[in-house]
């Protein structure tokens, strides 16, 4: 694997070139190189060693007719991993020992001398690896994160991480956008249980925060006239953990003035079609569209992977005068029947439709109704209740398969979402490479709780109402759409954002709406509504998640891939041990102390 990050050739006074950069253009040369023992083999006198940096490999070979008996001994015993320094000439290879699958395969260097200045103790983990073996065991990896890093994949990550980054730079520079850092150490949020706290030791229990991200920093950038920011913004949330997340990740975050959202996805569209270029795919633009509405309709969650069909649709009417006592209990109850059909889904086994009943009801549905169509046979569970009549109208064709959820939309929405999910898992319906970006729009602006009927942002308190259902914050304000938006590329969620409040008088409303009166509001908010008091422009922007982006481009399975000192999900760093007690002293320093949480008191 070779990365010319720069072009350049990495001379130093101690080498002339990378390893991983000699070429047949390099041949004759006399070159001087440093790098790590990859790979060693001795051929009765002849060794070999393979020199890796981060460019890749080159082939090594300490000749009798060249170097001395100790020159070859030392080469022979140095110990894989070891830093080496190697004097030598570059060579074509004949034809029959060229390597095609090294960048460097059609040469290698004949040593002249051989020096060990970082000799290594045998690897906690290998480096090297054969062709198809196993990485060892990811826990091993994360402890000894120096030698995994050294991995040729996790180098062509982080290489590609920083390519990512500097066409973000290159690109918003471009289009007028600041580069401006925002606090690290920031004030708390009463609420913010996902807040990391630092204490402070000038101020004897008092706490700073880092920051969930800089949404209320950049607004106020946006009220002091700059126009336009942007940032590579280090991003901090003591929440559960997935593959997806980590505690500490890192946002594209941007904002504009003067915006409306067609402002915002012009900016948006464009970077991504520079990041996607940047790592090797070209994507077409506009994106399309959805209405959160519609996705949740059609696809029961408001990231849908478009990569395949299986869209949902609604069977209330055809379960109404039905006698089947669980879907009628549902519609009775406000609720509809909502199933999806599959198309082959008849092939799929009982034990495979079993355990997409086990993921429905994982996700809260009481159970998951099925129908199959033979020819002009109908079977299945729900089949003798339907009747034929009604099950055509399902518009199955042979061979098919339909599965329901009756219940409230916000119990079927995310079972139907699972099983779709599972479906095209299982059915193997995502094929190839494609790249379905998808703009979800008009989210609502609060959710409703199901049990209080307190509404919560579905965004943040910041996000501005869509300017047709201002009307509605009187009277119905669950109904009230946002002016936000998201990416989804695939079913991940890769960026989102929205128009923000910019009229004070407004924004009291809102957080009033979101039961935050207006001390609370002033004693946690007051910084940001004295700057809307103080002259704001209308402004929004939207935040991509940086290292989703990089695990998408570089085909990684996970967030750790990318990232150079990942946590794990229970958010530790192994490597170093972090998180990690502290001394009674500092504590006392700090004006802490620790509470047994064990002890019965
Ligand atoms: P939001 O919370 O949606 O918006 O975050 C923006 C994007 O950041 C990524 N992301 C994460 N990536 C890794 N680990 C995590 N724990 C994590 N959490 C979020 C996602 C997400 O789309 N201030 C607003 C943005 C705005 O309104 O401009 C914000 O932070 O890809």
């Amino acid at each position: 694997m070779t990365e010319s990050v720069s072009g350049e050739d990495g001379a130093t006074t101690l080498r002339t070139h990378r390893c991983g950069s000699l070429r047949s253009a390099n041949v004759g040369a006399a070159v001087r190189l440093g790098g790590w023992v990859h790979g060693k083999r001795n051929l009765g006198g002849l060794v070999f060693l393979d020199l890796r940096d981060r460019d890749g490999l080159v082939q090594v070979s300490f000749d009798p007719a060249l170097v001395d008996e100790s020159t070859r001994d030392l080469a022979a015993s140095v110990g894989k991993e070891s830093v080496v320094l190697v004097e030598g000439d570059v060579v074509a290879r004949p034809p029959a020992g060229r390597n095609p699958e090294l960048a460097t395969g059609e040469v290698e260097v004949k040593a002249r001398s051989l020096r060990v200045i970082g000799p290594a103790v045998t690897p906690a983990i290998p480096v090297a690896r054969a062709k198809g073996e196993a990485l060892p065991a990811e826990e091993l990896r994360l402890r000894h994160r120096y030698l995994d890093l050294r991995r040729p994949e996790l180098q062509h990550n982080l290489i590609l991480r920083h390519r990512l980054m500097q066409t973000t730079r290159q690109f918003l520079g471009a289009q007028g956008f600041l580069e401006i850092e925002t606090p690290i150490l920031t004030k708390p949020t009463p609420e913010g249980a996902r807040d990391y706290l630092v204490p402070s030791r000038v101020h004897p229990g008092a706490f700073y925060a880092l920051p969930q991200s800089p949404q209320l920093y950049k607004q106020l950038l946006m009220v002091s006239g700059f126009d336009r920011y942007f940032q590579i913004a280090r991003c901090f949330r003591d929440e559960d953990l997935r593959a997806d997340r980590q505690p500490e990740f890192t946002q594209i975050d941007i904002e504009a003035s003067f915006v409306g959202p067609e402002d915002i996805y012009r900016v948006a569209e464009g970077l991504i079609v520079a990041l996607w270029k940047e790592g090797g795919r070209d994507i077409a633009r506009p994106f399309p569209r959805m209405r959160y509405e519609d996705a949740m309709e059609r696809y029961g969650c408001d990231r849908p992977d478009l990569r395949y069909g299986l869209e949902l649709f609604d069977a209330t009417e055809l379960f109404r005068s039905t006698d089947l006592g669980i879907a009628r209990a549902a519609i009775d109850a406000g609720g509809r029947v909502r199933g999806v059909r599959v198309p082959g889904g008849g092939a799929l086994s009982r034990k495979q439709v079993d355990e997409l009943e086990v993921l429905a009801k994982g996700a809260g549905a009481g159970g998951l109704l099925r129908l199959k169509r033979d020819g002009a046979q109908w079977s299945g569970p729900v089949a003798k209740y339907l009747g034929a009549g009604a099950a055509e109208q399902i518009g199955m064709a042979d061979g098919d398969l339909a599965l329901f959820v009756a219940a409230p939309d916000r119990i079927a929405n995310p079972a139907l979402d699972r099983v779709r999910q599972e479906l095209a898992r299982v059915m193997q319906l995502v094929r190839g490479e494609a790249l379905c970006f998808l703009w979800v729009t008009d989210f609502p602006l609060f959710e409703r709780d199901a049990d209080s009927g307190a509404l919560g942002a579905v965004h943040h308190p910041f996000t501005s109402p869509h300017e047709d259902d201002l009307a509605m914050l009187d009277t119905e304000p669950w109904r009230a759409r946002a002016q936000a938006y998201d990416v989804v590329l695939n079913g991940t969620e890769v960026g989102g954002g929205s128009i923000r409040i910019h009229d004070p008088e407004l924004q009291r409303r809102v957080f009033g709406l979101l039961g935050i009166d207006d001390a609370t509001a002033q004693r946690r908010f007051g910084f940001l509504l004295e700057g809307l008091r103080a002259g704001a422009p209308p402004h929004g922007g939207i935040a991509f998640g940086f290292d989703r982006i990089a695990m998408l481009l570089a085909g990684a399975p996970s967030l750790r891939d990318v990232i150079a000192y990942p946590k794990t999900t229970t958010a530790n760093a192994l490597f170093e041990g972090a998180p990690g007690a502290v001394p009674d002293e500092d504590l006392r320093e700090l004006r802490l102390r620790r509470v047994d949480t064990t002890s019965k008191e």
